[in-house]
């Protein structure tokens, strides 16, 4: 097992055709805390998103939690996580000074900042920070054992990384009042039913079912992903007046680009299109 907090691996969108990009798959890889994001963690998102950003090869960006693996002998088996919250043990003795700038720059922000799609790939616990990890995601893939939850009040304290906002706006203020107030756990299943992820799967598919997601929208034109992107964010930052005007002129621009003229020939003449952003 690697020391690295955070993995990253390139997946040919095609495997025939190299061309096309990659999806990557950045993995927090601390199995024996459940992925607690520390500020190693943290930093290495930061750094993570950053780069990511420049690379021209990328199409699509899948953030999950490492495996715990076996339990060494006479040890008990730590459960699966995707990511079982902010690292708690860097909480304690902190006040307001020490947490802010931490709290201000931070990688929620990092990931919910990523001008291509992402995907969270959530197999386990997806607690406080993580399930705010997996909701920074513009999707959410789960395993049936997958658990989500907001147990901050538990600890004296509310979501901190953008839950309370991004949460409300994906799955309803009741529900979120509920998560918050409560900080009891939600099953898949009705994380599912609530619209907090868009798939449930066993946890042997998972992989599989997420990639092929990952695969089917990186084999897009990444401009008009990241147009679209942009576009829908506008619904949830801006007025229902605001946001039409947006998508209007984005559609608008999108007839000045060659992917279009290639998605519409490619249309017309039943062949798949190359793109020329790909
Ligand atoms: N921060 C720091 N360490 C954490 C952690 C967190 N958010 N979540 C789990 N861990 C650590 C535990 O301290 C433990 O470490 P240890 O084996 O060195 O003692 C290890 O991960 C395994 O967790 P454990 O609690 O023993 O597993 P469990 O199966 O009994 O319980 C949970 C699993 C997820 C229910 C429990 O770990 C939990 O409630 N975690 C905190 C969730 C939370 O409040 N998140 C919001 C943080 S703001």
């Amino acid at each position: 097992m690697s020391d690295d907090v955070l993995l990253v691996e390139r997946v040919p969108v095609n495997e025939d055709d190299p061309e096309v990009g990659v999806v990557v798959v950045a993995t927090i890889n601390r199995p024996d805390k459940l992925n607690a994001l520390n500020q190693a963690v943290m930093g290495a998102i930061k750094a993570f998103c950053a780069d990511v950003e420049q690379d021209p090869s990328v199409r699509c960006i899948v953030f999950t939690g490492a495996s715990p693996g076996p339990a060494p002998e006479g040890k008990r088996q730590k459960p699966n996580a995707f990511v079982a919250g902010a690292d708690i043990s860097e909480f304690q003795g902190l006040g307001s000074n020490e947490i802010r700038p931490i709290f201000e720059d931070n990688g929620w922000e990092a990931i919910w900042r990523l001008s291509l799609p992402t995907i969270a790939m959530v197999d386990g616990f997806a607690l406080g920070g993580g399930c705010e990890v997996a909701v920074s995601c513009d999707l959410r893939v789960a395993s049936d054992r997958s658990r989500f939850g907001t147990p901050e009040i538990n600890l004296g304290l509310i979501p901190g990384g953008g839950g309370t906002q991004r949460l409300a706006r994906l799955i309803g203020h009741g529900r979120t009042m509920e998560m918050v107030y409560t900080g009891e756990m939600i099953d898949a299943h009705e994380a599912f039913r609530i619209g907090l992820v868009n798939h449930v799967t066993a946890p042997e598919a998972l992989r599989d079912r997420t990639m092929a997601l990952a695969r089917s929208i990186g084999s897009k034109s990444s401009h008009t992903l990241r147009v679209a992107k942009a576009t829908v964010r506008a619904a949830l930052e801006t007025s229902l007046s605001e946001g039409v005007r947006v998508e209007a002129d984005a559609f608008a621009n999108l007839f000045d680009t060659e992917d279009k003229e290639i998605g519409v020939n490619a249309f017309l003449s039943r062949e798949p299109a190359v793109w020329k952003h790909r």
